[in-house]
């Protein structure tokens, strides 16, 4: 992590969001860049100070303030971990609608920020669906309150989708947040996974103690289903025809069902565990792209075949979502490599009408790719409303928008 200033607000204070506000105000008035920093486990460089900015960490403002059963509604503070609300949820026979593999670090604040989709975005939707209110502290220090509880409210701009997804580029996501949870319901889908051969791979030689449930025969793709439901034994069933069903069909050759939550949990340890995994082979570039579904697979071994046998190039992700999570893993970072992937993996991904970042945001690495995804006129509209909202550039420089743009 490079330095820079770190302040943290004090645990327990009532008023954590007026020092926020406070802190904000200063440095807005000496012109002192700021970077906002939650649990700091984003993949795109957005948490990390570039040269002496200010990081104002959220960590402490971690409470939450309370939880709604009959209407669902949690309200919490921006530092929450998510794995706690997902625990504190879970407790009380709700689910949060988001989880991800970092959950034990990551924040709420810092997932808002990034808009992060996750593993349980195919059942519930994305986060512009389920925070129904935000309060935000703007460059300025002025706090926006837009913690609305009414479903139903066209008085208006709804200006809380702005913050959804701006990488604190245009406010700190603060004291309050509301969160739609989830009632368990009864069978429906709650995750469609999916990874090849080569992830799996990874996996197995790389994290210790990870075992395939399946007979060792190759096979070269797994999807890892999952459901929520309240009827156990129904929905084991429902899980066992649909098993049945998509091998009389041909269309899977293998299966095993996790007969308790152990066996579920060490599935998902193999899913989750790809991106630690890709750490521990050696160098990694990764792409996060939202592709057309049957066109997905079409770019990995396109890459694969430009980059012969100089690099290991997996394939995995949210299929559901058709969000692929192409990675390629090398000994050493390379520029003679990296200039075979850019920018043919961005082009690729234009050409395809798809999505540059599909869930982890632009960041610092990604923030010159913009026009790949998006019209020219689309990013300098981007560009005057961060203005507006901050007009002395103080947050979050360098990040989302293309250096040509963010002065
Ligand atoms: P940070 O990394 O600290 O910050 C991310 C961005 O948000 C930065 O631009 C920062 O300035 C800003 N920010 C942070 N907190 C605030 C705040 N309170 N107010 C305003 N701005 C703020 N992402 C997915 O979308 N889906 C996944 O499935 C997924 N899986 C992951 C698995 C692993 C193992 C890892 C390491 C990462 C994964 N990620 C995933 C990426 C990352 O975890 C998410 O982007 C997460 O939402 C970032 O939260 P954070 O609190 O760590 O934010
Ligand atoms: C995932 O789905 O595992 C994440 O988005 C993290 C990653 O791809 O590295
Ligand atoms: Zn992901």
């Amino acid at each position: 992590m490079k330095s820079g200033w770190r302040l943290q607000t004090q645990t327990g204070c009532t008023n954590t969001k007026a020092q926020v506000s406070q802190i904000l105000k200063y440095c807005n008035s000496r012109c002192l860049a700021v970077v906002p920093q939650g649990g700091n486990t984003g993949l795109v460089g957005g948490s990390v100070p570039v040269f002496d900015e200010v990081i104002v960490n959220m960590s402490l403002m971690n409470n939450i303030i309370s939880f709604d059963k009959v209407s669902g509604i949690l309200v919490c503070e921006g530092g929450c971990i998510l794995e706690n609300l997902i625990t504190f949820l879970d407790n009380q026979g709700f689910i949060m609608p988001l989880d991800l593999g970092a959950k034990g670090s990551c924040q709420i604040g810092g997932n808002v920020s990034t808009n992060a989709g996750g593993l349980r975005l195919v059942r519930y939707g994305s986060l512009h669906g389920n925070v129904l209110g935000l309060e935000v502290v703007l460059a300025d220090g002025n706090v926006i309150d837009m913690l609305g509880t009414l479903r139903k409210d066209n008085t208006g701009y709804d200006l809380k989708h702005l913050f959804i997804g701006s990488e604190g580029s245009l406010g700190i996501v603060s004291k309050k947040l509301l969160m739609e949870a989830k009632r368990k319901l009864g069978e429906i889908l709650s995750a469609f996974e999916f990874l090849d051969s080569k992830s799996l791979d990874l996996v197995l030689n790389h994290l210790d103690g990870v075992r395939n449930p399946l007979p060792p025969t190759l096979h070269k793709f797994y999807i890892l289903i999952e459901t929520t439901g309240s009827d156990e034994p129904y929905d084991r069933q429902k899980l066992e025809g649909f098993l049945l069903h998509a091998m009389e069909a041909g269309l899977i050759s293998d299966g095993a069902l996790a007969q308790d939550i152990n066996q579920a949990s060490s599935f998902w340890r193999i899913r989750e565990g790809i991106p630690e995994a890709l750490m521990k082979a050696g160098a990694v570039y990764k792409y996060d792209l939202s592709l057309p579904v049957e066109k997905m697979y079409d770019l990995v071994e396109e890459m694969r075949t430009r980059l012969s046998d100089s690099a290991n190039v997996v394939g995995y992700g949210h299929l559901g979502d058709g969000n692929l999570h192409l990675n390629i893993s090398t000994a050493q970072y390379d520029d003679g490599i990296l200039t075979q992937i850019e920018p043919f993996v961005y082009e690729w991904t234009s050409k395809h009408r798809g999505s540059i970042s599909a869930e982890h945001g632009l960041g610092l690495m990604k923030a010159n790719e913009i026009f790949y995804s998006k019209p020219t006129a689309t990013v300098s509209l981007m560009a005057s409303i961060k203005k507006m909202l901050d007009p002395k550039g103080i947050l979050n420089p360098y990040k989302v928008l293309p250096h040509s743009l963010s002065s």
